[in-house]
């Protein structure tokens, strides 16, 4: 039997490069893409020939075609992983970090999933996971762009699951919300609680990629978070202050990246 193929978006670091890593060791053929390639290429010494890799950047019109000459480079995808995003702590609501943040998020992860939704709903099917998160449960408000974008994401996978349905595309879709994870998106001085390791994370996100799981929050800690989240009336939630600096009084704070 053929190795089963994967592409991974957004796989230069963090959550992503430590899935590439799992895919990789487990045999998989791994399309691996980011605007940086020196740790795609760091991947891809790992087994030279079952790494396929493409300098890819969201935000820009070229990115479809780009992952799909990937697709073709690896004879067709199996499973579509969409991990690429940004964050930013911005209470001064600077709109160039705003815009940015909707740019990589919302337009980049719209392009990229209907590129491969397109390839699938073409070619027998397939699955499509996304790395979203908890903070798309509720308004965040460090983090504006940040915590809407991922609800986006929440609420476009559920769209294209009932669209796949409908039209019997034979799409399977996997949406994985973790908690905050310790990689460079956290980067700076901000504390964040129950702070999970990246390749603990990533071991979880493949275990639910391969039960097909639809939705899934990591860790366990995170699920009871979230679900007592979802309880808080509007009035009380706005009174709540989430994601403070270390030490610091919320006016001392510098934009810094989010979970
Ligand atoms: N860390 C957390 O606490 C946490 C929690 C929940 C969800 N998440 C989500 O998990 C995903 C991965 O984050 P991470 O924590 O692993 O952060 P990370 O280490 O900063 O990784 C982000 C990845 O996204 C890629 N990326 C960013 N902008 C891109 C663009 N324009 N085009 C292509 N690729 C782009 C980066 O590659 P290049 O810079 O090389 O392009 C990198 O590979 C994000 O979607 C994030 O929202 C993170």
């Amino acid at each position: 039997m053929s190795p089963k193929r994967i592409i991974i978006v957004g796989a230069s670091s963090g959550i992503g490069y430590e899935l590439a890593k799992l895919y990789i060791e487990s045999g998989w053929e791994v399309g691996i893409a980011a605007r940086r390639t020196e740790p795609l290429e760091l991947l891809k010494q790992m087994s030279p020939a079952h790494v396929f890799i493409s300098a890819i950047d969201v935000t820009t019109d070229l990115a479809s075609v780009a992952l799909q000459d990937l697709i073709d480079l690896m004879k067709g995808v199996d499973v579509y992983v969409h991990v690429a995003g940004i964050g930013y702590q911005n209470p001064d609501l600077e709109i160039e970090v705003e815009l940015a943040t909707i740019d990589t998020n919302a337009q980049g992860f719209t392009r990229l999933v209907d590129t491969a939704y397109q390839h699938m709903a073409q070619n027998g099917g397939g699955q499509i996971a996304i790395i979203s998160s908890i903070a798309g449960t509720r308004g965040l408000g460090l983090a504006p762009a940040y915590s809407a974008t991922k609800k986006f994401q929440n609420t476009y996978i559920e769209a294209l699951a009932q669209l796949s349905s409908m039209q019997s595309h034979g799409i399977c879709f996997t949406d994985i919300r973790p908690g905050f994870v310790d990689t460079p998106l956290l980067a700076g001085d901000y504390r964040y609680p129950m702070l999970l390791k990246a390749p603990q994370v990533a071991r979880s996100i493949k275990k639910a990629i391969s039960k097909r799981k639809r939705v899934i929050i990591i860790d366990w800690k995170y699920r009871i978070l979230n679900f007592f989240w979802q309880l808080i009336p509007h009035g009380l939630w706005q009174k709540l202050s989430i994601g403070r600096l270390k030490g610091n009084a919320p006016s001392e704070q510098e934009d810094k990246p989010n979970a």
